[in-house]
C-alpha cells in the first residue's frame, strides 16, 4: 500500500481528482469505480471543474458504484443514486447507459447482486475509488467474523447507522440495510484502488492499514492483498 499524506482535505481531493484525470485522458474508455459519502465530494467537485475547463471528457467512461441503501428508491434524495447525480453525473457528460449503481428498489436482490458481480467482472474496473468508515468498513462491508465475498445485501452496524444519521432528518427512517460490492468483488476486479480519507475520525481505521495484519473486523485491512492500492489522506487521518 502506498500512502500519500496531504496537508488538508483540499489537497487530498485535488490529488485524487488528478489521478482520475490522468487515467481518463490516457484511456478515454476506462471503467471507474465510484463511492459516496462526504469524503469524495471534493474529488468530484474538482472533476467537474476539469470538465468545465474542457480538460476532461466522460463520454466514453463506464462507472460502477460501490453501494446503495436497500430498500431505497432512486428518486429519494437520500439515495446514493441521487447523491451521484447531484455531485457528479448530472454535472458532466457521462452517458446514462454507462452508469451502474446497485438497484435499491429491486424485488430480487439476490439475482441483482449476482448479475452486478458478473457485469463488474466482464468489464473490470481500472480505478476503484473508496472511502472508509470509522469502523474500517468499505462500501457497506461491515466488521464481522466472516466477510461475504461478492455483492450482497447487508445489515448496517450501529456505528454506521449512527455515522449516516447526519444525512437524515429526525422524522426520516435511516436505512438499516444496503447492497454493497463485496471485498472480493472489489479486490478481484479492480486493477488499481484509490482510498481517500480525511479527519481525525478516520485515524484508527487508517492506522490499521499501516501493518501487515488482515482482520475481518476491520474490512479495509483485506485491501492489503491487492498489489496496487494508493491511500491519499490528510495529516489528521494519518497522524491522528
Ligand atoms: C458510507 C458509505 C461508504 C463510505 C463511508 C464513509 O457508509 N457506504 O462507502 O466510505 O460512509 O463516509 P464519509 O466519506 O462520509 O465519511
Amino acid at each position: 500500500m502506498k500512502f500519500i499524506v496531504c496537508e488538508n482535505y483540499d489537497e487530498m481531493s485535488t490529488k485524487a481528482a488528478e489521478m482520475y484525470k490522468n487515467l481518463i485522458n490516457s484511456k478515454p474508455d476506462c471503467v471507474l469505480g465510484l463511492a459516496t459519502g462526504d469524503t469524495p465530494k471534493g474529488t468530484y467537485k474538482k472533476l467537474v471543474e476539469y470538465y468545465n475547463a474542457g480538460e476532461i471528457d466522460f463520454s466514453g467512461i463506464t462507472t460502477f458504484n460501490l453501494d446503495e441503501y436497500y430498500p431505497m428508491k432512486k428518486d429519494n434524495p437520500q439515495s446514493y443514486n441521487w447523491f451521484m447525480n447531484e455531485n457528479l453525473f448530472s454535472l458532466v457528460n457521462f452517458k446514462k447507459e454507462n452508469i451502474n449503481i446497485p438497484d435499491g428498489s429491486t424485488d430480487n436482490p439476490e439475482e441483482f447482486c449476482e448479475n452486478y458481480d458478473k457485469k463488474i467482472e466482464s468489464y473490470g474496473i481500472d480505478l476503484m475509488l473508496l472511502g472508509i468508515g470509522k469502523n474500517g468498513h468499505i462500501g457497506f462491508n461491515e466488521p464481522d467474523d466472516q466477510l461475504i465475498t461478492g455483492t450482497h445485501v447487508t445489515q448496517l452496524t450501529e456505528s454506521t447507522i449512527d455515522a449516516n444519521s447526519r444525512f437524515f432528518s429526525a422524522d426520516e427512517q435511516i436505512p438499516t440495510s444496503a447492497i454493497s460490492m463485496g471485498m472480493v468483488s472489489i479486490i478481484k476486479n479492480s486493477r488499481s484502488i484509490l482510498l481517500i480519507a480525511n479527519g481525525k475520525g478516520k485515524h484508527d481505521a487508517i492506522e490499521s492499514l499501516k501493518d501487515n495484519k488482515i482482520n475481518p473486523q476491520i474490512p479495509a485491512t483485506l485491501l492489503k492483498v491487492h498489489p496496487d492500492v494508493t491511500i491519499i489522506c490528510d495529516k489528521e487521518a494519518y497522524f491522528g
